[in-house]
């Protein structure tokens, strides 16, 4: 493959990783294939925010300048190869937030904790990685415990292994580190209620769960072909989170769900087309959708639509996190998201 990074003077991707002529669903591509081009456009899209994140900027630039670089570099399939909201957590929340399109927009600041969590795939082939933006080097250390226990379990992933060593060895490289905020030094735990996962196609919680504490109890093994999200979250508080504030991301998961009103209905067919069961935001729907926010309630309530709320830790906390996918083949693994960044 011959492709130009990026586009010195707007920092944008200007080109397509998809091969031409091809067409999403045509199963051209084996699912390797398809997840290495979704790992090109991660590293390509990142790399691209990488050069021009930095405070004063809005959460919702940032969202959507991931989320162009996605779109011109696979374009194709649902939602144009984006795999699921770009995740803009700050502070002491740790996951599953991303401005909605009618809240006051929210702007970076110098000492801020910013979670960058993006979905990339290609025929519903998920590459799905994170890194922690942090200005102020007292976090460094915070941010270092979350990179550095993701590398170690990497080391140990592979055929068989058991996911409760993974859990082990998060929490034990985790808890090595402390950091010192305001002068005050401070214990580094993993949030105990959050884990990495198996990636299936179009489904990116595969149903496997891979712990980042010690006593999981978890049974499960990782297996040769599949795919796994190895992430870990480094965190100044409780080392637990809960469900807070605005909800911005949802999923369909009943493809077959029927809706008794009319609005339902057709909420039903455009998320079925648009993402079918891919995650995505309240920003994705288009304008062509009538009171989305109002259907998109009632589906919930229907048990077709899942909504992810926010996960946040204890006021005045910090967490940090990072995240590779990964494939087990025969003799080890293969990290699809590997960059020179992380
Ligand atoms: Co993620
Ligand atoms: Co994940």
């Amino acid at each position: 493959m011959k492709l130009q990074v990026v586009n010195e003077v707007s920092a944008l991707p200007v080109v397509s990783l998809v091969p031409a002529g091809y067409s999403a669903g045509s199963s051209a591509l084996s699912k390797l294939e398809a997840a290495r081009i979704a790992g090109e456009a991660h590293r390509r899209a990142r790399l691209s925010i990488q050069n021009i994140i930095q405070p004063g900027m809005t959460l919702r630039e940032i969202g959507e300048h991931i989320e162009n670089c996605t779109r011109t570099l696979i374009g194709v399939g649902y939602n144009g190869g984006i795999g699921f909201p770009t995740g803009l957590s700050l502070n002491a929340c740790a996951a599953h937030d991303t401005p909605n399109p009618k809240t006051a927009d929210r702007v970076l600041q110098e000492n801020d904790v910013l979670k960058i969590d993006i979905g990339t795939h290609l025929d519903g082939h998920i590459v799905d990685s994170a890194f922690t933006v942090a200005f102020k080097p007292e976090y460094a250390n915070l941010l270092l415990a979350a990179r550095d226990s993701v590398y170690e379990c990497l080391k140990i992933a592979g055929p068989d292994t058991p996911l409760k060593d993974i859990g082990e060895k998060a929490e034990e490289v985790i808890r090595s580190y402390e950091v010192v905020i305001d002068g005050k030094t401070c214990g580094v735990r993993p949030v105990l209620n959050l884990n990495g996962h198996t990636i299936e196609q179009y489904k990116i919680h595969g149903g496997k769960y891979v712990p980042i504490t010690k006593r999981s109890g978890n049974r499960d093994r990782m297996v040769e072909g599949e795919f796994y999200a190895i992430e870990t979250f480094a965190t100044t508080g409780n080392g637990y989170v809960r469900e807070q504030g605005d909800c911005s991301h949802y999923a369909l998961v009943n493809k077959n769900a029927r809706s008794s009103l009319e609005g339902g209905r057709s909420l039903l067919e455009y998320l079925n087309r648009t993402f079918s069961t891919l995650p995505f935001c309240k920003r994705y729907i288009g304008p062509e959708v009538k009171s989305p926010d109002a259907y998109l309630a009632h589906l919930v309530k229907q048990g077709a639509v899942e909504q992810y709320p926010p996960l946040f830790d204890v006021p005045g906390s910090y967490v940090a996190q990072f995240e590779h996918t990964l494939y087990i083949n025969s003799s080890g693994i293969e990290v699809m998201s590997k960059g020179e960044d992380y």
